[in-house]
């Protein structure tokens, strides 16, 4: 596996990550996740929300190393937006529609147009096709 993560290959080398992994938000699941388990600091810590690269592809299912997971004391915590909605959804509204306004925090969208790119765009979520934010504009926007 280290060599999905190049973390350390067999000579120990460490090319990312050269002082470990403490926290963790996922949201691909599979390889990626076993490979940050396996260069996971003690007390690392999961927050698990999406596994993507498992959706349709039962096969591709992360198998965690659950003795690394034991003697590292890892903590893997699943992650729902619905758990945050009452209190911090609008918070999050305001201060993140303020970063847009000021460029603090910047989007990359990939706009396809029109009702009949809805099954491509959906498709192409799963395999990597989209850079940035994927968009379905329906019609064309007035200047
Ligand atoms: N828990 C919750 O409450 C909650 C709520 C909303 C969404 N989610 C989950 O959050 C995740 C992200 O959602 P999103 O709307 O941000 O999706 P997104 O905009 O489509 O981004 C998906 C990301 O996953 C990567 N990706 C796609 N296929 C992959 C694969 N086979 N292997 C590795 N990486 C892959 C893409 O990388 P590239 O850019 O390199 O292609 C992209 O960075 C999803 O898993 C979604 O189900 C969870």
């Amino acid at each position: 596996m280290w060599d999905f993560l190049n973390c350390a290959n067999p000579k120990g080398e460490k090319r990312y990550f050269p002082e470990g992994i403490d926290i963790y938000f996922d949201n691909v699941g599979g390889k990626m996740l076993e490979a940050v388990i396996d260069n996971m600091n003690t007390f690392g810590r999961v927050a698990v929300c999406g596994a993507t690269s498992e959706y349709i592809d039962i096969r591709k299912r992360a198998s965690l190393d659950l003795v690394n997971v034991i003697y590292k004391r890892i903590i893997i915590q699943g992650f729902l937006t619905p758990d945050l909605m009452i209190h911090h959804f609008q918070n999050f509204m305001i201060k993140t529609s303020n970063y847009l306004r000021t460029g603090e925090l910047q989007v990359t969208e990939d706009i396809s147009l029109g009702i009949e790119s809805v099954p491509s765009a959906f498709v192409g979520l799963f395999n990597g096709n989209n850079i940035g934010k994927k968009i379905v504009r329906l019609v064309e926007e007035e200047e």
